[in-house]
């Protein structure tokens, strides 16, 4: 096992078979997932915190639930109901709940680095759920485990990314994970969304999505993030549709085995079609349910764990105790 972080921060500073370690994890706890006694006692006595300071449904309740498979205890944090609302700052919040014994804080923030931030007033594990433009590392780790699981490895398979990929987290984050196991990355977008800079991360751009979609292994779709958009970026989401939008004729354009991904959540009727969203070839769902066995594995190595193929189901250690 060549994890031994503490921390979560990004997917930028992973190795290669650090990224790999989480994805062999993941595919053990997928397996308890599979079970009918879905716990493992890895994270007994531990203390998780959601402290989700932007809205989310996938990445959440998938950690909560992870760690309750990891027979953890969690705490879910609201903003709304916190004392964010009377002004407390972020690092006083973190200095508090390590106070009250967190072992592991999982943190969502609409500003880029808040989580590398916090790891450096923390002695609890700091996990980054996503910070602003920059970085999702478990949506990614998640994406790269679905991929490998439907193609194998990774080495030479072409990924096209299609959206908004400036203001994507998700679209660096798995930009970064694909060239670190050998994955060809191609982006395509309006001009506006897709700048040429992209390049020096060892990606091909192109605004056409003829070329993008011809010779792909995986598409993954983005939705447009306005929420991080000061200006309107495109005309209007019906001409980004228009041009930009996965439906039936640009299927045509896709190989028969090609996967359809996307991370959720998905605006039907803009950047994909619902039949397309829905149909035989989507691993949109997938990718979800994949998520819990991800967030269960970077639970349990940030924690310290090793070996999870060794570890007793929560019933057997029941029985045995
Ligand atoms: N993909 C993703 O991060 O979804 P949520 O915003 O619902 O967590």
């Amino acid at each position: 096992m060549s994890w031994k972080r503490r921390h979560l921060l990004d997917i930028q500073s992973l190795t290669k078979s650090e990224i790999l370690a989480v994805l062999d994890a993941a595919s053990v706890f997928k397996q308890v997932g599979q079970r009918s006694i879905k716990k493992v006692p890895a994270l007994r006595g531990k203390t998780v915190v959601n402290l989700f300071v932007e809205p989310s449904t996938r990445t959440r309740v998938s950690f909560e639930l992870a760690a309750q498979r990891l027979t953890a205890d969690i705490v879910n944090l609201s903003t709304e109901a916190s004392s964010f609302k009377k002004g407390e700052t972020l690092k006083d919040t973190v200095k508090n709940l390590e106070a009250l014994t967190a072992d592991i804080i999982i943190i969502r923030h609409r500003s880029a680095g808040a989580a590398h931030f916090l790891s450096r007033f923390t002695q609890a594990s700091m996990i980054n759920a996503g910070d602003g433009a920059h970085s999702h590392p478990t949506q990614a780790l998640l994406d790269l485990y679905t991929m490998r699981e439907k193609k194998g490895d990774l080495a030479g398979q072409k990924v096209t990314i299609l959206g908004d990929i400036l203001f994507s987290r998700v679209a660096r984050s798995n930009i970064w994970g694909l060239r670190k196991l050998g994955a060809e990355v191609t982006l395509c977008g309006p001009p506006t969304l897709v700048p040429k800079s992209f390049e020096s991360m060892g990606c091909r751009v192109t605004y056409d999505m003829k070329e993008a979609l011809a010779d792909a292994d995986i598409v993954n779709l983005l939705r447009i993030q306005h929420e991080r958009q000061q200006r309107s970026m495109f005309p209007s989401l019906g001409e980004y549709s228009r041009f930009f939008g996965l439906n039936k004729e640009r299927m045509d354009w896709i190989r028969p085995d090609a996967l359809i991904m996307h991370p959720g959540p998905v605006n039907r009727g803009v950047e994909i079609d619902s039949d397309i969203a829905d149909g035989e070839r989507s691993v949109i769902l997938e990718q979800v349910t994949n998520g819990l066995a991800v967030r269960m594995a970077v639970l349990f190595l940030v924690n310290g764990g090793q070996h999870p193929q060794e570890l007793p189901s929560a019933a057997e250690e029941t029985s045995q105790g």
